[in-house]
């Protein structure tokens, strides 16, 4: 048995966990990483990649901005294409100037490991049969293997950073947390290839055939989603299949601008909305997708684990530079607030651009609730009040400070 000891454990190296990790180190409060994957795994999965300016500062306090602020594209607006008319949210203009950033989470996750990696902080991946001790206690541990041996890793705190499946959610007692679910009933079949985009900004469709998004990574490569059936099996949809469906839902000028290729990906996804409250038990914070999960129809995933990482990370700053203890009873509150708002807005979202064809709440057939969200849709869109809304949500609330310690 291997003992290690530091301030803060972070369980998982995915966007959370890793730029937990690499603030902290900043602030001089040391940290380990445990992950269950190789880092290869990590960086192999492709996930959304539009980031709001607060993520985007977090970055650079983290001061791991450098490619990010050359390849990253700002967006000052995104369209909407739905019952064949076509309406620009301006970002800039309806928000006072504000934007978002389109770079590639995996590629956010593949400067945060360089950065770790040349500070020089124990990242243990690999690890298997991690579990969670004492987290009420002063001095909490998690046990683990890695590479054969047995470890544990003595602390202050742990950071639940692993994601949907990870284990540190389930730590919490069930009787002391509630979980609230919503499992849409379709997917999302993604596709990367390495074509031009149709379009300079992103493209939201709802059509008679379901939705379909026209994302992008660069000027050279495209990120396109199609919704489908839950039932569907990646293996089924050729490139060829995808192509043809993905042009049918696109606004005539995109498709006929339209360039396929060979995907260099090719995966489908479940839509989820999902919170745990709280998120946080004992000396034990959830962050990310341990605590929630958003569909990906507002691009605010990623979003919302950087505001829980922005939260917590000031926290430990005061409890380690302050000596502040008390201030982590705020966590939960704060980190809730901003979630539940991301959830709503997801939701909402979800709501106005897909296709239901199957019952999606026990008080509404399918073609009424169509019925409402087409008026809910049209009725924001043909209102500069309600673009603005949509926007204000879009490129990111405020992340809410701390309070001062009684
Ligand atoms: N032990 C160690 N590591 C674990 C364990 C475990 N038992 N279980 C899970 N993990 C690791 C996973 O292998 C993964 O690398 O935790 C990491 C969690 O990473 P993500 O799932 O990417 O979650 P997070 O870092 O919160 O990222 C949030 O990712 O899913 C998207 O939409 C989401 O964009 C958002 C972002
Ligand atoms: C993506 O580029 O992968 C992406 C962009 C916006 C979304 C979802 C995914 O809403």
């Amino acid at each position: 048995m291997k003992k290690l000891t530091t301030q803060v454990a972070i369980i998982g190296a995915g966007p959370s966990g890793l730029l937990l990790g690499q603030l902290l180190a900043r602030q001089g409060i040391e940290n380990i990483i445990i992950e269950r994957v190789s880092s290869e795994y990590v960086l192999g999965r492709i996930r959304a990649g539009i980031l709001e300016q607060g993520f985007v500062e977090l970055v650079r306090r983290a001061g791991v901005n450098k490619r990010m602020d050359r390849e990253g594209e700002v967006h000052d607006g995104f369209l909407i294409w739905a019952n064949d008319k076509l309406t620009r949210i301006d970002l800039k203009n309806l928000t006072g100037g504000k934007s978002v950033l389109c770079y590639g989470q995996t590629e956010i996750t593949r400067d945060l490991m360089e950065a770790r990696s040349e500070s020089g902080l124990l990242t243990c991946y690999e690890s298997s049969e991690l579990e969670l001790h004492d987290i009420t206690a002063s001095k909490p541990y998690l046990s683990f293997e890695h590479a054969g041996e047995k470890y544990e890793l003595l602390c202050d705190y742990i950071a639940g950073c692993d994601g949907f499946h990870g284990v540190s959610r389930t730590s919490i007692p069930e009787n002391l947390r509630k979980e609230h679910e919503r499992v849409y009933p379709f997917g999302w079949l993604g596709l990367l290839a390495d074509t031009p985009p149709v379009n300079e900004e992103l493209i939201y469709c709802k059509t008679q055939r379901g939705f379909a998004l026209a994302s992008r990574r660069s000027a050279t490569r495209s990120r396109y989603y199609i919704q489908c059936s839950l039932e569907d099996r990646v293996e089924q949809w050729s490139d060829t299949a995808f192509w043809e469906e993905l042009k049918q839902r696109l606004p005539p000028d995109a498709a006929d601008k339209l360039v396929t290729g060979p995907s260099i990906e090719k995966s489908i996804a479940p839509l989820r909305s999902f919170v745990c409250e709280p998120m946080q038990y004992g000396n034990l914070f959830l962050v990310g997708d341990a605590a929630h999960i958003v569909p990906p129809t507002g691009a605010k995933g990623l979003n919302l684990a950087a505001s829980d990482v922005a939260t917590l990370s000031t926290i430990f700053e005061r409890v380690y530079n302050e000596g502040d203890k008390q201030c982590t009873g705020q966590y939960s509150a704060i980190a809730l607030r901003r979630v539940w708002h991301g959830e709503r807005f997801s939701w909402w979202m979800s709501n106005m651009l897909h296709r239901f064809d199957t019952a999606v709440d026990n008080a509404l057939a399918p073609q009424t609730f169509e019925r409402f969200m087409h008026s809910e849709l049209d009725f924001y869109l043909n209102s500069d009040a309600g673009k603005r809304v949509m926007a204000q949500q879009y490129v990111g609330l405020p992340y809410e400070s701390l309070r001062v310690s009684s």
